[in-house]
């Protein structure tokens, strides 16, 4: 990754992150109904995270891990408790300011990457963008949201591959891709699930480098991962077991 532009990953003002509550997670439950069976994933989820922090989520397969990132990301709907944003509940906020908060605050790392095949690596990120602006904010953002998304490549070291199809990438460049979609709106909070999930180690390293340089430049994260050592890293370590969430003292 090359060592140009270095406070361009993440917001002006996540650069000198107050530290004050970011994101804050109250009694949450969520159930799914399949095949008459009801399965109630989380049992109330507490959890307060701070600005310029990064928060692993742990836990088992199944545990339900993704069903809370996609919660407090506003993809989904919890059954009961609340998801609060700078102290607004997201779920509460009117019209269609849900969809202003997903496309606008948060950025958000897919387990299984989800590019669109028939774009470039360019117009992937680039929609990142496009799905935030109006069609005429598009037209008078439209250079500038280039520029971003070229200068995100290439300091996720994908500069040669901008017109490259998903098809045509490895894993971990595919990964950088949707790292990169995600960082184009300069999101105040990176959600990634399992980043490294489907990588080998080598390209899960460089990953987990990207991410650890995002910290350092002030990027609130919560990532998901099942992998101590890889959790290891991160400022915190959270549980995620029988629908509970609780904090690891161990280091
Ligand atoms: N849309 C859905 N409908 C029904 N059940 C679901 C749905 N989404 C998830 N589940 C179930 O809820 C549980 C939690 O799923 P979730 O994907 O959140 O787990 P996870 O901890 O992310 O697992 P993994 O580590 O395998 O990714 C699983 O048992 C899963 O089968
Ligand atoms: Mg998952």
């Amino acid at each position: 990754m090359n060592e140009r532009a270095s406070t361009t990953l993440v917001a002006p003002h996540a650069q000198t992150p107050d530290p004050k509550p970011l994101i804050t997670v109250t009694d949450l439950h969520k159930h799914y109904h399949i095949g008459g069976q009801e399965l109630h994933v989380l049992r109330g989820v507490d959890a307060t995270i701070w600005n310029g922090q990064w928060v692993a989520v742990l836990g088992s397969s199944g545990s339900g891990k993704s069903t809370l990132l996609h919660l407090i990301g506003g993809l989904d709907r919890p059954d009961q408790g609340s998801v609060s944003f700078d102290g607004r509940d997201i779920f509460n906020l009117p019209g269609a300011a849900i969809d202003r908060y997903r496309n606008r605050h948060v950025g958000f790392v897919f387990q299984s990457y989800h590019l669109l095949p028939e774009l470039t690596a360019l117009e992937n990120v680039l929609i990142g963008a496009m799905i935030r602006s109006s069609i005429l904010g598009w037209s008078a953002r439209r250079g500038e949201a280039k520029r971003r998304a070229v200068e995100l490549l290439d300091r996720v070291g994908l500069g040669d591959r901008l017109n490259h199809r998903p098809s045509k990438l490895s894993g971990g460049e595919r990964q950088r891709v949707a790292i990169a979609r995600a960082l184009v709106n300069q999101p105040d909070v990176l959600l990634a699930d399992e980043p490294t999930g489907n990588l080998d180690e080598k390209t899960g390293q460089q990953i987990m480098a990207l991410i650890a340089e995002l910290h350092q430049q002030g990027q609130t994260i919560v990532m998901v991962t099942h992998d101590q050592q890889i959790a290891a890293a991160a400022d915190r370590r959270l549980w995620l077991h029988d629908g509970e969430l609780t904090e690891s003292l161990a280091s």
